[in-house]
């Protein structure tokens, strides 16, 4: 894109350029990101039909205000939020976008199961956490992602639905599979697996869905059969499937990059991983500022329902709306000397969960399994460093992740 004279050189002006497809934000985005939110906080991407801010405030404005829409056929054609809506799949939303009334039809329910069984199921939570940390390399060098990160929010998931256990194989490939769909940039071969990984889930879903009407578990898949039963959930089978399958896209991969990202800063900062094994109190804490700090989740997105203006600009009905989860999450006027890891440091609540209506259904989740992770693993591995291997991190567009984090136990 050619230089616009108004704007200072550095300052990104396309949400491309802040994507992990620019090999100079996928490395480290925070540069371009601060420079964006101190030059042009609310920035206009005209080839991706879409505004950007990420100035804190704004952020946390937009998010909660109940009256943005967040369903992909509300945005202006041509749009990248106009792109989500998949052919052919445009009345299977998710919660994620969808809004009222379907949205809290289905996520009141949905939510009211889920907490109550992540609370119920804390301690075999963290049992399973231990399980999959007590499978790992005992020395060596291991990849601290493919044996740890990317097992554990599968496992727990799994067994939190009540998927049955000779079928959990199966299931952690369908997870990666359709996990794809999360990447808009697929080659045909995974396209046809995000396709078959998904029509496989979706058969497997329904059969457990069947299987717990018949004989309920004490699992998720029954609580929402036996909401559905009582009246108290008004709620399809195809919807309960496709919120179930949004479980899978929208807390494996996120976990895992938590998880990874976390462990990845704490060996970067040796002071602050010996503060955490001295102080095991820290572990809520750590888990927040690794959110602040490396956002698995960068951008948001809502879409303006109406003319209205927004931080300070005018903006028309359909335009979407994004936000930098991440230049949020840094931003001076809210965080004290942001671009500094600290875990000891008490801070400002960070936005890396969203907020209002849409706010992550599954953050009690990811802290449970954090902390824990975080903890177990400084206490397995007392002397767990970074191998000399460069870093490498996905190309997955706005989420934040290594692909593999080589460590030496
Ligand atoms: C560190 C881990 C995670 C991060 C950073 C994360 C981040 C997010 C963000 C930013 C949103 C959008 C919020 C908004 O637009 O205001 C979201 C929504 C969502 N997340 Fe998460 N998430 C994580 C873990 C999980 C887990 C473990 C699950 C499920 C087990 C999950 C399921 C969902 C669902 C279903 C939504 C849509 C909620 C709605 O629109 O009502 N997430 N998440």
């Amino acid at each position: 894109m050619a230089d616009d004279p108004k704007t200072p050189p550095g300052v990104p002006q396309s949400i491309l350029e802040l994507s992990a497809f620019n090999p100079v934000a996928r490395e480290n985005p925070h540069g371009l990101l601060a420079a964006l939110q101190s030059a042009c906080p609310v920035m206009r991407d005209e080839a991706a039909k879409v505004w950007l801010l990420s100035r804190y405030r704004d952020v946390r404005e937009t998010v909660n205000d109940r009256t943005y829409v967040r369903h992909p056929l509300n945005a202006e054609p041509g749009s990248i939020s106009a792109r989500f809506v998949e052919e052919g799949r445009e009345r299977r939303a998710s919660i994620l976008f969808l809004d009222d009334p379907d949205h809290a039809r289905i996520r009141q329910p949905l939510a009211k199961a889920f907490y109550a069984r992540i609370n119920r199921m804390r301690p075999e939570i963290e049992a399973m956490v231990d399980e999959v940390i007590d499978a790992a390399p005992e020395a060596g060098v291991f990849d601290l992602m493919e044996k740890v990160a990317v097992p554990v929010p599968v496992l727990v998931i799994a067994r939190i639905l009540g998927v049955d256990e000779e079928r959990l194989a199966d299931f952690r490939q369908w997870s990666e599979d359709v996990i794809l769909g999360l990447n808009p940039v697929r080659t045909p071969a995974e396209d046809a697996r995000l396709v078959s990984g998904a029509e496989a889930l979706d058969a497997y879903f329904q059969q457990l869905i069947e299987a717990r009407r018949r004989a309920p578990q004490d699992d998720l898949v029954t609580d929402m059969v036996q909401l559905q039963a009582s009246g108290e959930a008004k709620i399809s089978d195809d919807e309960v499937r496709t919120n179930l399958e949004a479980l899978l896209v929208g807390g494996n991969l996120t976990t895992t990059d938590l998880i990874g990202n976390g462990i990845w800063l704490l060996l970067m900062h040796p002071e602050q991983a010996a503060a955490l094994r001295t102080n095991p109190d820290l572990a809520a804490q750590a888990v927040e500022e690794v959110l602040r700090y490396e956002a698995p989740v960068q951008a948001t997105s809502r879409i303006v329902p109406d003319e209205r203006t927004v931080a300070g600009c005018p903006m028309h009905k359909s335009q979407p709306v994004w936000m930098s989860l991440a230049a949020a999450n840094r931003d001076p006027e809210i965080f004290d000397a942001p671009q500094v890891f600290d875990i000891t440091k008490k801070r400002a609540s960070h936005i890396a969960f969203g907020g209002g209506p849409h706010i992550c259904i599954g953050a009690p989740l990811a802290r449970i399994e954090a902390r824990h992770a975080f903890l177990k693993l400084l206490t397995r591995y007392p002397n767990l460093r970074l191998s000399d291997q460069p870093l490498v991190w996905r190309t997955l567009p706005f989420f934040r992740g290594l692909e593999h984090l080589l460590v030496e136990a």
